[in-house]
């Protein structure tokens, strides 16, 4: 095969323009205001994916955002392979928190990223990384050498759930049908450390309002006589976790897989510097469940986390009141054996039972999905860990993930296909939040190891 980094050498700065083209369109999934911008940058990657000689170019309406779909079918005998990834982008708030313009991308040096990175919101998560496999395509076609059949699908409400996702997978499955899926949508342990993920958790994500009087009370003359809502909302969220950082949602970890001491004894072998770790975020002391190392803690353990909570007054100074509600956002990261319909029943079981009287309850699930793991002995794993072989001149370590692309458990149900998790970021990207950057090494790296993936797939399969 041709080295891609020739072609990469020619092209580095064109191809860094077609990121930030695709980075200036705020493809925002979660808030209406940008449901043109969405469909605006749908058409800009089937514009894209057109100009590159890809096929059956179509850009698929749903009930929500559009899916982008196109191909490139060489030889019904050879391997084919589903790439996923998604265009849409989480909200870029807190604005004030960002050095520059979210959607007007600029290349600064980081202390991790000493080539540069490009700061931009999905400038990691997920356009950069997704941008990767069309100009792997780029190359691979100038070369002539295109080793397995292509299928590009990119969606535009992952950071929302997927939704609308799950229904066309199902009604696509002849025209999804895959050997394997191949995803950039994660990260890897450093620049001189690949790693590949093999697993990711599965998600539950419910919302509870707490009742108490029928309207907002004088604190005054109702206090000390009546629950207040947040006060016994507090309390309530408090006792989710007992002293050892267990939770307490009753069954919560029925089924949970254990993890075999091997297993731990290799995923140990991770570099991880816990001081590095704390400084990083800035944190006095870690925290979490007893009897696990903090990448356990973000791997193989479940979790529960409140992601907001709210009531009462919150505006300039003071107003004495006695909340009518109270409201929490809780997330429960899930590991195998856990079943995320089973997780919001048990939670809004527990969540219910533990209420006082003085209080009603009402839960609203959320999106959720199924927890994910794949093996080193899978064919497209052994394909892409050679490749991170002949492009970073060593192995790279499996790792599983916290996070979470809930279609990914999906695609193995409805397709039948194992997903292979090649994600080029790093932890320090800050995906979601203010910031978020993508090393330029890291977006380069990714384009030069794609074409190894195909090459050795092709002749593994
Ligand atoms: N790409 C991320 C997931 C991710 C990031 C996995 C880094 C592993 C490493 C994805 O876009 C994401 O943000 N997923 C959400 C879930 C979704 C249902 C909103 C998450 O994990 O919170
Ligand atoms: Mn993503
Ligand atoms: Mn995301």
């Amino acid at each position: 095969m041709t080295d891609p980094k020739l072609f990469i050498e020619a092209n580095k700065e064109r191809f860094l323009d077609e990121l930030f083209s695709l980075l200036r369109i705020p493809s925002i999934s979660a808030d209406p205001a940008y449901n043109s911008d969405v469909a605006k940058c749908a058409e800009h990657i089937a514009e894209h994916m057109k100009s590159l000689g890809l096929d059956a170019v179509e850009i698929f309406p749903t009930k929500g955002h559009p899916i982008v779909y196109g191909e490139c079918l060489v030889d019904p005998d050879l391997p084919t392979v589903l790439v996923y990834g998604h265009y849409d982008v989480q909200p870029a708030d807190p604005i004030d928190l960002w050095d520059n313009d979210p959607f007007e991308p600029v290349i600064k040096t980081t202390k991790i990223h000493t080539e540069g990175a490009i700061f931009a919101r999905g400038a990691c998560d997920d356009k950069g990384q997704m941008f990767m496999h069309l100009k792997a395509f780029e190359i691979m076609k100038s070369n002539g050498e295109i080793p397995c059949n292509i299928k590009f699908m990119i969606e535009g409400e992952e950071e929302v759930g997927s939704s609308n996702l799950e229904p066309f997978v199902a009604n696509h499955k002849e025209k999804l049908a895959c050997d394997t899926i191949l995803i950039s949508d994660t990260g890897m342990i450093s620049n001189t450390t690949p790693s590949i993920t093999t697993g990711l958790r599965g998600l539950s994500y419910v919302e509870v309002e707490v009742t108490g009087p029928n309207r907002d009370l004088h604190s005054g003359l109702y206090g000390g006589a009546v629950a207040n809502p947040l006060n016994v909302l507090a309390k309530m969220v408090a006792s989710l976790h007992d002293d050892h950082g267990k939770i307490m949602v009753e069954g919560f970890y029925d089924g949970v897989e254990i993890v075999s001491t091997e297993e731990r004894a290799l995923m140990a072998k991770a570099p991880f510097n816990q001081g590095e770790f704390k400084e990083s975020i800035g944190i006095g002391d870690v925290w979490g469940e007893e009897g696990y190392s903090t990448p356990e803690r973000t791997s193989i353990r479940p979790t529960l986390d409140v992601n907001g909570m709210w009531g009462g007054y919150i505006g300039e100074g003071a107003k004495t009141v006695i909340p009518s509600k109270a409201y929490a956002k809780i997330s429960m990261r899930l590991v195998p054996g856990q079943n995320p319909e089973a997780i919001t029943e048990k939670f809004i079981k527990h969540f219910t039972a533990i209420a006082p009287a003085s209080v009603k309850i009402k839960v609203t699930p959320h999106h959720g999905g199924l927890p994910y793991v794949t093996h080193t002995t899978n064919p497209a794993y052994q394909a892409a860990s050679k490749a991170y072989e002949t492009t970073f001149g060593k192995a790279a370590l499996p790792v599983r993930s916290g996070g979470s692309i809930p279609i990914v458990a999906l695609f193995e149900q409805q397709l039948g296909a194992k997903s292979i998790l090649m994600g080029f970021g790093l932890d320090s990207d800050a995906i979601h939040s203010p910031n978020e950057h993508y090393g330029v090494f890291n977006f380069f790296k990714g384009i030069e190891t794609i074409p190894y993936f195909y090459e050795n797939y092709a002749k593994q399969k």
